[in-house]
């Protein structure tokens, strides 16, 4: 078998590049002039994003994805979470119908139970539901096997917070706290991230004589200074914070929840006295918004821990109802055209510095350079039969050539069928490195480790 591998030196350097990224993007449709979805997913492919979240589980957005590299994030409706929660076979039911007929060949990685559900002040959400509906639904996954593959979780809004200021001695508003504590060790037993939907616009707005705007804007201002030390340069990192002080302040200081930013970005547009949503000032968030996600910084309270970031949102929504700037947090207009000017080229795409657009001159291309991943030749064998099984199985990589019969069926050794099978499954995952991580066992190449008439496959 020629495999060759790279030096760790050289795999070492490849950290950094940016195919390495982690962009998301909320993709709403609440619209009537949006491209069909088939549009929507090529055309992300050429792009930095390779993560989309949405608002339900729509049949046509999910088939245009599958396959396409991008991991998508679903939703349960606020109005479908009293279901799920009602009894198991209800969650059975909603997940046969919604995700099982889209899985392996989408990649559904999260589902979010809700939106702000806890901040709709409707008193027909039963916080208790919601976590109910989080556990029916993670009961459904277990009993498939797709526990690790999929997360649950629940996007909240700020307003769950009693006061975000200062950061570190920020709180749960008390009567969430029963709800928020149950949600925790839910998401800390599940290794399942906290979302939080975080607007420093809307904090800006509503408060512009103590907020100075470069704060908001994600810019390098002089600094907030927190009493326990922490110095905050924006407002984004503050109200992460605030996020994770709260989480502390509820007892979940040894568990490592990972907080993701679940929406954020900037209206380009808005009533009459929003002056600041304008075009350049939307720019300009939405610009260092996205260098922070490809960046793999944390906040002052956790500087080395990266934070997951969906903008908001992809498409001008004109349906939107609320207030004019609702209606104007898109990079594009429905015709595809771009809103302002915000670069989302993939510098490591074949045919790098594309232009994005469905206009003409906008092209098509295939993410690369070329690159596998396989098992390392000196990984411990039980591990890498353990990534064997995971990928043959709850992983979803089909298997077959390595079975009897099958063309890399030799040689039959274990590190051989696990690179066949941790190869299809990186493919399968958008070629993240982490999908390459495999507990260590893993390794990026850039030689084909096809032989024969074995091949593994690349995007
Ligand atoms: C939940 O929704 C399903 C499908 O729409 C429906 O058949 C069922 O009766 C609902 N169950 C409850 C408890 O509302
Ligand atoms: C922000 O300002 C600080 C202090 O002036 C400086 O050290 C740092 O490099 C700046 N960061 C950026 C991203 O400009």
């Amino acid at each position: 078998m020629a495999l060759v591998y790279l030096f760790p030196l050289l795999l070492h350097l490849l950290r950094p590049f940016p195919t390495v990224s982690a962009v998301g993007i909320n993709y709403g449709t609440l619209g009537n002039n949006l491209p069909p979805p088939k549009t929507v997913a090529q055309l992300l492919q050429s792009t930095l994003i390779d993560k989309v979240k949405i608002y339900d589980t729509n049949p046509q957005i999910l088939q245009a994805f599958s396959n396409s590299g991008i991991d998508i994030i679903v939703a349960v409706e606020n109005n479908n979470v009293a279901n799920i929660s009602s009894t198991k076979s209800a969650a059975e039911d909603w997940f046969s119908a919604r995700i099982t007929p889209f899985i392996p060949a989408t990649s559904i990685v999260t589902i979010a139970v809700g939106n702000e559900y806890l901040a709709t002040g409707d008193d027909n959400m039963d916080p208790n539901a919601l976590i109910q509906a989080m556990q029916n639904l993670h009961e459904v996954l277990l009993s498939r096997g797709l526990d690790r593959k999929i997360k649950i979780s629940t996007p909240h809004s700020m307003a769950v917070l009693a006061t975000s200021f200062p950061p570190s001695a920020s709180t749960f508003a008390t009567t969430l706290m029963p709800t928020m504590t149950a949600i925790l060790t839910f998401l800390a037993d599940t290794g399942s991230p906290f979302m939080v939907n975080a607007y420093p616009y809307f904090a800006y707005r509503d408060n512009p004589a103590t907020v100075p705007l470069e704060y908001a804007l994600l810019g390098n201002s002089s600094g907030v200074h927190d009493p326990k030390g922490y110095v905050y340069t924006n407002m984004l990192d503050a109200q992460i914070d605030a996020i994770r002080a709260a989480i502390v302040s509820l007892g979940f200081e040894g568990q490592s929840i990972h907080i993701m930013v679940s929406e954020s970005g900037w209206p380009s547009k808005g009533e009459p006295d929003e002056t600041t949503a304008s075009p350049d000032n939307a720019k300009t968030y939405n610009t260092r918004l996205i260098a922070k996600a490809q960046s793999n910084k944390g906040t002052p309270m956790k500087p080395n821990e990266k934070i997951d970031i969906f903008l908001f949102a992809l498409f001008n929504e004109n349906k939107k109802q609320g207030g004019s700037s609702e209606r104007n947090f898109g990079l594009f207009n429905g015709d595809g055209s771009k809103v302002y000017d915000v670069d989302l080229s993939c510098e490591f795409c074949s045919g790098s510095k594309m232009e994005f657009g469905f206009g003409p001159g906008s092209k098509m291309v295939q993410r690369g350079p070329s690159v596998w991943c396989v098992a390392k030749p000196h990984a411990d064998e039980k591990l890498v039969q353990g990534v064997l099984d995971f990928c043959c199985g709850p992983g979803g990589v089909d298997c077959r050539e390595i079975y009897e019969n099958g063309a890399c069926f030799g040689p039959n050794k274990v590190h051989a069928h696990a690179s066949y099978a941790m190869n299809a499954y990186y493919q399968m995952h958008g070629r993240n490195y982490w999908n390459c991580d495999f507990k260590g066992s893993g390794l990026v190449t850039f030689s084909d480790p096809s032989y024969g008439t074995c091949k593994y496959s690349q995007q």
